[in-house]
């Protein structure tokens, strides 16, 4: 139903999205330039967290050219991790009169205060990827199945160590990384995953040499790889004297990555240490390279032209006095109500699947990966 009813989009919009084009020119920040002659539903703010990493870039755009082939024009802002920025910018666009904002947060809880005048304004809210959390400013929430994301990383751990099928017993060692704690996501990914691994850690058949097991000793802030990279070094000079570690939960490609220039300065990935499982999430370039070249073992893939494309339809409904399609009521309370949300499936992606999943869908140019 909501890929016939994209299709019908992308099919009405490419006419506009000539138009619109030609009318149009772009400005610094990426967004079409006001002109007199106003596209169809007016400007949306679409304030996006960083260009640090490549996914939120690919959000942007996406988004943005979404809401173009439906005639709307766009202001695209980037807060580089910096929340009081992206709440300023949020500031700007209201007014500048948006007709609508889709938010993907820096920190959920910085939002209490700008989204109250988007509200005074009038102006829907569409929370992006991350859930805005204790206002009731919200009005939609587009994402993945955040949950099913760390369960897809913690069954490939148990899969590949070969605890699942019981042809390896174990004990194994393990350790474990979450993403900024800040982001609401982090937790559902965090449950997701230990939902899967705690089993076998109350069985010792994982073992967490650092001790370091609670949300909280694990989070790694805005995400970062480098801070990450410190946090594995620690846990091998502390914990990993004489044993070796055998897998890491890691929430993000860009954590990975980190983890992984920690493992090979200690020498994992000769032939007498082998790397252990690393996971990831976001099928990043460099990451899909790293698996290519058997280092980081898997990513989970979650199509982000498809999640720009509920988010402009959300938008799109909204401003046109329809219900937007969710399919999702239920599980994201954000503390000051439940919002509504439609959520897309996330794909675990490794070695065996790249070519058909990231590559042959047209998600990453084959020429990039070279
Ligand atoms: C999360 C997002 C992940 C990853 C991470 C770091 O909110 O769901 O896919 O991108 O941020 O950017």
């Amino acid at each position: 139903m909501r890929n016939r009813r994209a299709a019908l989009a992308a099919i009405a919009g490419a006419a506009s999205l000539a138009l619109t084009l030609s009318a149009c020119g772009q400005n610094s920040e990426g967004g079409s330039e006001e002109s007199g002659d106003s596209a169809k539903g007016g400007t949306i703010g679409i304030a996006m967290p960083t260009k640090s990493s490549e996914r939120w870039i690919a959000d942007g755009n996406n988004v943005k050219k979404d809401l173009e082939s439906k005639g709307y024009k766009t202001q695209l802002v980037y807060g580089e991790d910096d929340p009081d920025q992206q709440v300023s910018q949020i500031e700007n666009l209201i007014t500048q009169g948006v007709k609508a904002l889709i938010v993907a947060a820096i920190d959920n809880k910085s939002m209490n205060n700008v989204l109250q005048q988007a509200k005074d304004a009038n102006i829907p809210v569409i929370s992006y990827d991350r859930l805005i959390l204790g206002t009731q400013n919200v009005d939609y929430y587009a994402s993945f199945d955040n949950e099913k994301v760390g369960e897809l990383q913690g069954t490939y751990i148990v899969e590949k160590l070969g605890l699942k099928d019981g042809s390896k017993k174990g004990p194994f060692n393990i350790e474990l990384f979450a993403g900024s704690n800040d982001d609401n996501n982090t937790r559902y990914f965090f449950q997701g995953a230990m939902n899967v691994l705690q089993p076998y850690i109350d069985k010792k058949q994982l073992v967490v040499r650092s001790g370091q097991t609670k949300l909280n000793q694990v989070t790694t802030l805005r995400w970062d790889g480098g801070t990450a990279q410190k946090r594995m070094d620690d846990i091998l000079t502390s914990a990993y004297k004489t044993e070796r570690v055998d897998a890491v939960l890691s929430p993000y490609d860009g954590i990975s990555i980190g983890i992984l220039s920690a493992l090979k300065s200690d020498d994992y990935g000769s032939k007498s240490k082998p790397l252990p499982v690393v996971t990831g999430q976001d099928a990043e370039v460099a990451s899909v390279k790293s698996i290519i070249a058997d280092q980081q073992s898997m990513t989970v893939y979650k199509d982000t032209r498809e999640l720009a494309k509920v988010a402009s339809n959300m938008v799109d409904a909204l401003l046109n006095d329809k219900k937007p399609e969710v399919n999702d009521t239920k599980t994201y309370d954000n503390g000051a109500k439940v919002v509504p949300a439609y959520l897309l499936e996330p794909v675990a992606v490794d070695k065996g699947n790249y070519q058909k999943e990231v590559v042959d869908s047209g998600y990453i140019k084959e020429s990039d990966l070279k």
